[in-house]
């Protein structure tokens, strides 16, 4: 479903430099026995998802689905990206289907929550909380406030029917409250870490209530699952991928550019650069992810990649076929020259700028670009997506020699803050 083309690298590359390393990487993936190897949970969960929960997400969705206009998504980070991700890449930016999901959680910016909760006040919503530990302060706090406020609208009883919470199975703060409550709840397993979720609760019930397929998107996790066991090089895209990303940073590139041509995925952009970002930036270690969107950042950003400083690459996500086709008009004054266009549809000429742009990227700008083509983006093809960069990630990471699970730097601005807002402990 995915092909790494690397025509484009400016050299050939030798994958038999590799072939060993990847192996070995391989077999410790398959062993669980790198560090990290307790968050390994998401790799065979393809296989060995709960199908109850799954049926209770499912049942759980439609419930939101004809009873509530809105869905407000309570998390950050792992969880909240992929959900958002998914939604944005496969219904678009001007949806209108209901309920609407909404995103609240991820940040402290007062004018946010405040225009939140205003826009929810006269709206019948329901609230999926999301958080493993169930102690992240953005989140927590913004549950808090909707929280209130939904109780206010429907009273204790009824909003206890609309909260929804994702949390870890047996502790935590969020736990300890959904059961007070008698919320429903699912879970987020204890093996699998929250930037590699997207395939839990986490991500789908968001994804459900989207109106997104679900099963598909499993579909495409498994068959992705499967296709990328195979450590040869010659068959697996995900590790030719993670081996290129690795040569790279080995050469003095600093910076990952990570390029789609479709607005509806820049939240893609946002998924990848935490996983790859938060599994790799390390022990003064890895490539810093940065995502743009083209055509639209070649009017900004551009002007660096062409003629600025090379610190970095470029990693395309190419499809090659848009879901929706327009064809460009036929104008009798023609005073905008653009006649010689008539008749020509849209992904015409996005190919052209596509490949117009690879050319001025490599010729004349030497900029690198790896290229992940895809024939076109659906429920199945994202599930493929998501699970081929995670499999990426976990290689690129051991190849780095650092553990792609863990996350230890985020904790000090928590702890400063924590100090600087007067916490018990701190
Ligand atoms: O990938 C991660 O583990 C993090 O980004 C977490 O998902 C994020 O910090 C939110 O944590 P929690 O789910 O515990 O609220």
């Amino acid at each position: 479903m995915i092909k790494v083309n690397d025509e484009n690298l400016l050299f050939k590359f030798d994958y038999s430099l590799y072939e060993e390393k990847v192996k070995s990487i391989n077999e410790m993936i398959n062993k669980k026995s790198g560090p990290g190897n307790d968050f390994l949970g998401w790799l065979n969960y393809p296989e060995t998802y709960d199908k109850e929960e799954f049926e209770r997400i499912i049942k759980a969705s439609k419930y939101i689905k004809s009873n509530f206009d809105v869905l407000v998504v309570c998390g950050i980070g792992g969880s909240y990206l992929g959900a958002r991700a998914g939604i944005e890449a496969l219904n678009g930016l001007h949806n209108q289907k209901k309920p609407e999901i909404i995103f609240l959680g991820q940040t402290f910016s007062s004018d946010y929550i405040y225009e939140t909760l205003e826009y929810l006040k006269d709206k019948k919503f329901a609230i999926n909380v999301i958080s493993k530990s169930g102690t992240t302060t953005e989140t927590s706090i913004s549950f808090r406030l909707v929280k209130e406020l939904l109780e206010k609208k429907v009273g204790k009883a009824e909003a206890s029917k609309a909260i929804f919470a994702t949390t870890d199975a047996s502790k935590g703060a969020l736990k300890t409250l959904s059961t007070q409550e008698g919320y429903e709840t699912f879970v987020l397993p204890g093996d699998v870490g929250g930037r590699y979720s997207v395939f839990t609760a986490v991500g789908f019930l968001p994804l459900a209530v989207a109106g997104i397929d679900i099963s598909m998107l499993m579909n495409g996790a498994h068959q992705a699952m499967v296709d990328l066991r195979n450590p040869s090089l010659k068959e697996n895209e995900a590790y030719k991928y993670a081996v290129i990303r690795d040569y790279f940073y080995r050469n003095n590139k600093q910076v990952e550019m990570f390029v789609t041509y479709e607005p509806r995925l820049v939240q893609l952009g946002e998924w990848f650069k935490q996983l790859f970002g938060e599994s790799e930036g390390k022990e003064q270690k890895g490539l810093l992810p940065d995502s743009a969107t083209f055509s639209t950042d070649l009017h900004s950003l551009g002007q660096f990649i062409q003629e600025g400083n090379k610190v970095l690459f470029e990693t395309i996500l190419y499809l090659k076929h848009p879901i929706n086709q327009v064809i460009i008009p036929e104008d009798k004054d023609d005073l905008d020259g653009l006649n010689y266009l008539k008749g020509k549809s849209l992904e015409f000429v996005q190919e052209k700028a596509f490949l117009g742009t690879l050319k001025a990227h490599t010729e004349s700008g030497k900029v690198p670009n790896v290229i992940l083509s895809m024939d076109k983006l659906d429920a199945k093809g994202l599930g493929y997506l998501f699970y081929f960069f995670m499999k990426t990630c976990a290689m690129s990471a051991y190849l780095l020699e650092v553990n792609p699970f863990n996350q230890p730097g985020v904790e000090v601005y928590k702890k400063n803050m924590f100090h600087l807002l007067g916490k018990k402990g701190y």
